[in-house]
C-alpha cells in the first residue's frame, strides 16, 4: 500500500547562529556549538508555494520609477480619534499597517486598543475583528463596555481564538476593517510544534499577519508583552518585522506614556500621554499641567525638570528624600529613574560637590508615576537629592535640566529651546540650564526666563 503523505508540512530547526539546519531540536548546534540556537521554522522546500519575502511585501512586480510612486496622504491613514494615539502613530492607521502595541502585563494595552478599535470603527465603514487569546469573549465585551464603545458594538466582532490559521479565515471571511490581535505570545500555527510565545511561534504567526495584512491592505495591530528579560520571544522579536511599534509605559501611577520606537509612516520622536480612569485611557492634552498640579511647593527634595525623550517636553517633578540608614549601610531606592545612575550622581555629588548622602538612605521618585531615561535629567536628581539633604527648599519657579559628567561638569542637552518654552508657558520665571546650551541660544531665545548658566554641579547647588 502506498504511503500517505502527511498532510501537516514539515517543521526543521534553523540555527540562529549559522544557518544549520537539523530536523529535530537539539540542545547544542552541532556545527557551530553555539546553545539554544536552534529555532523550529516552517520547511519551505517542502511547500510548492515559494516562500514570501520576510517582510511580507508582495513580490512579483515590475520595477518602477520613483516618481511614479504615489505619495502616502492624509486619505490613508484612520483617525482613532484619540489624538495622543494618531499622532504617535504619524497621523492615523496606515492601510495595511501592522502595528505591535507593546508593554508591560497590566500596563493597559488591551484598554488602548479596544478604545482605538472603536474610535477606529466609527470613523471606516466597515467591521472590526478582535481576535482575542487572553481573554474569554465576555471578559471583553466587558471590558469595552466599561470604556464606553456602545455605539460601534454592532460592527465590533470578538473571537475568542488562539490558532493563527482560524483567525486569518474569519478574518478573510468577515473581510473586516481593521484586525487586532491580543495578543501576539497566545496565537499559534499548528505547523510547528513548538509552544504558543516561543520565538518560532510567534515569528511565524507574526509574519502569517504581515503577509495579512499586506495583501489584504486591512491594517492589523498586535498587542504584545514585554518580558521581564527584555523578552526573546517578546516583542523585541518582531521589531523588524511590524511597520510600526508602540510601547505603552507605565510606573505605577496613573499616567502611561505611549512612544512610537520604530515608525515607517512617522517619527518616533512623537509622544502621548494618557491617563487610567474608571473608564478606560483618557487624553491628557496638558501633560506638563497635570504632573505638576499636586506639587509640595517649599518643601525640600523637590525639583522641576524639564525631560524631552522624543520630541514634545514635558514638565516633571522629580522628589528625592534623604533619611538616616536604617540599617548599617545607605539604601537606594529609585522610581521612574534608572537606579544605577542615582548611584552614580550619588557619588559625583560626594566627590564632586561636597555634598556626601553615600552613608544614607536615598529615596528618588518621578512624581506622576513616569519613567524619564534621559541624561538631561541629571540635573535634576542631584539638585532633588542635595536639597533634601541639607533641608533648603527650591523656589517653586525655578527649572533644571542639564546632563552631569563624571568629573561633575553639567553638559549640554538638545532641544532646549523647546523646554524653556514649556517652561516659560507653565509660567517658570528661572532656569538652571548648561552653559554649552545657553552659549548656542540665540538672544531672543530665552522665552522670557532669568537663564543661569552651569559648568559644574557645585555651581548649581550655589545657584540654586
Ligand atoms: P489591561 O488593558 O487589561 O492591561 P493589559 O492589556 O496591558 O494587560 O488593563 C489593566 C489594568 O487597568 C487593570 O488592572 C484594570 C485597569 N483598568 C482601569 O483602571 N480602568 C479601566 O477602564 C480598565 C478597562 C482597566
Ligand atoms: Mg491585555
Amino acid at each position: 500500500m502506498a504511503k500517505v503523505k502527511p498532510l501537516k508540512p514539515r517543521s526543521i530547526h534553523r540555527c540562529q547562529a549559522c544557518g544549520h539546519v537539523e530536523q529535530k531540536w537539539l540542545g547544542r548546534c552541532p556545527a557551530c556549538k553555539e546553545w539554544s540556537s536552534l529555532v523550529e521554522e516552517i520547511d519551505s522546500a517542502g511547500h510548492a508555494a515559494p516562500r514570501p519575502s520576510s517582510t511580507g511585501v508582495a513580490d512579483g512586480h515590475a520595477p518602477i520609477a520613483l516618481a511614479d510612486v504615489r505619495e502616502l496622504s492624509a486619505a490613508d491613514r484612520l483617525s482613532s480619534g484619540i489624538g495622543e494615539l494618531d499622532r504617535v502613530l504619524g497621523g492615523g492607521l496606515v492601510a495595511g499597517s501592522l502595528v505591535l502595541l507593546g508593554g508591560d502585563p497590566g500596563v493597559g494595552k488591551s484598554t488602548l486598543l479596544v478604545q482605538a478599535l472603536a474610535g477606529l470603527c466609527a470613523r471606516s465603514a466597515g467591521r472590526v475583528l478582535y481576535a482575542t487569546g487572553e481573554e474569554s469573549v465576555a471578559q471583553t465585551a466587558l471590558r469595552a463596555r466599561r470604556v464606553g464603545v456602545d455605539s460601534i458594538a454592532e460592527r465590533l466582532s470578538v473571537v475568542a481564538e488562539t490558532d493563527v490559521e482560524r483567525i486569518l479565515a474569519h478574518a478573510t471571511q468577515l473581510r473586516p476593517a481593521i484586525l487586532a490581535v491580543d495578543s501576539i505570545q497566545t496565537v499559534y500555527t499548528p505547523l510547528l510544534d513548538s509552544i504558543p510565545g516561543s520565538l518560532a511561534q510567534v515569528r511565524e504567526c507574526a509574519s502569517r499577519l504581515m503577509q495579512f495584512a499586506k495583501t489584504t491592505g486591512i491594517p492589523t495591530i498586535l498587542v504584545g508583552h514585554v518580558t521581564k528579560d527584555g523578552g526573546l520571544a517578546g516583542p523585541k522579536t518582531l521589531e523588524h518585522l511590524v511597520d510600526v511599534v508602540l510601547q505603552l509605559e507605565g510606573d505605577g501611577g496613573p499616567y502611561r506614556v505611549l512612544r512610537a520606537h520604530k515608525n515607517r509612516f512617522g517619527s518616533t520622536q512623537e509622544l502621548g500621554v494618557f491617563e487610567m480612569r474608571g473608564a478606560g485611557m483618557a487624553e491628557v492634552e496638558n501633560p506638563s499641567a497635570h504632573l505638576l498640579a499636586e506639587r509640595a511647593i517649599g518643601a525640600p527634595g523637590s525639583v522641576v525638570v524639564a525631560s524631552a525623550d522624543g520630541a514634545r517636553p514635558l514638565l516633571v517633578e522629580i522628589q528625592a528624600l534623604v533619611a538616616p540608614a536604617t540599617a548599617g549601610l545607605g539604601r537606594r531606592t529609585a522610581a521612574g529613574v534608572d537606579g544605577n545612575r542615582v548611584s552614580l550622581l550619588l557619588a559625583v555629588l560626594a566627590q564632586r560637590a561636597n555634598c556626601d548622602v553615600l552613608d544614607r538612605d536615598v529615596f528618588v521618585n518621578v512624581a506622576g508615576g513616569l519613567r524619564l531615561a534621559e541624561p538631561a535629567i541629571d540635573l535634576g536628581v542631584v539638585c532633588a537629592i542635595a536639597s533634601s539633604a541639607r533641608g533648603r527648599a527650591i523656589d517653586a519657579k525655578t527649572l533644571v535640566f542639564g546632563e552631569v559628567g563624571l568629573a561633575g561638569e553639567v553638559r549640554a542637552v538638545p532641544l532646549c529651546e523647546q523646554r524653556l518654552a514649556e517652561a516659560a508657558r507653565l509660567g517658570f520665571t528661572r532656569a538652571l540650564i548648561p552653559v554649552q546650551n545657553r552659549l548656542r541660544l540665540d538672544a531672543g531665545a530665552t522665552c522670557g526666563l532669568e537663564l543661569v548658566a552651569i559648568d559644574r554641579v557645585v555651581t548649581a547647588l550655589n545657584a540654586l
